[in-house]
């Protein structure tokens, strides 16, 4: 029981973290592209590291949230509402490793001369950078409410 309330803890403490970093990413890819020269790289270096420990915070996310699933009773105890969640969970991971972080490794090419990244890359890079950050913000709310509903259905 300890176990899984430190787990509840962690995962709620890791989750928090991942959301605030994402908040300003799609701004900052805007404004990557706005600027040019040594700015511009700085600038992409720096969202680099915001990615880097958002990568860190979803994958300890998932684990502490599966940990805290599992630890609290699994299948036996947690109904629908947790198997979505699990779900939920995995899509947001796969949306910050295969949308945001290669959305920004392109922007950050990009900024650092790398041939390959060009104009229309880049550009479309920020794409997939603001709609992953605004997909994932949304699975994220949801997966909160979710965490809450059966809580509310008893209320009401
Ligand atoms: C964005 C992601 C998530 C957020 C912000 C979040 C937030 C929360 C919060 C605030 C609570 C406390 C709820 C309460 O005490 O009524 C909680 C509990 C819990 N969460 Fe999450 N959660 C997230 C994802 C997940 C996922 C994906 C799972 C996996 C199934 C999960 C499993 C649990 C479990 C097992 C509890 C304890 C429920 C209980 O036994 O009372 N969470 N979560």
């Amino acid at each position: 029981m300890l176990l899984k309330w430190i787990l509840v803890i962690l995962h709620i403490i890791t989750a928090a973290a991942w959301f605030g970093l994402g908040l300003r990413l799609a701004g900052q890819a805007r404004t990557v592209l706005s600027l040019d020269g040594e700015a511009q790289a700085t600038l992409a270096e720096d969202g680099q590291q915001s990615v880097w420990l958002m990568n860190i915070f979803i994958v300890l996310t998932l684990v502490f949230s599966i940990g805290a699933f599992v630890a609290g009773g699994h299948f036996n105890v947690y109904g629908p509402v947790y198997h979505t969640s699990i779900t939920l969970i995995v899509l947001l991971t796969l949306d910050q490793l295969f949308v945001i972080r290669p959305g920004w490794s392109t922007l950050l090419a990009h900024a650092t001369g790398r041939a390959d990244a060009g104009a229309d890359a880049a550009d479309s890079a920020k794409t997939r950078v603001a709609i992953g950050t605004g997909v994932g913000h949304l699975l994220w709310l949801v997966l909160l409410g979710l965490m809450f509903a059966n809580r509310l259905v008893g209320a009401f």
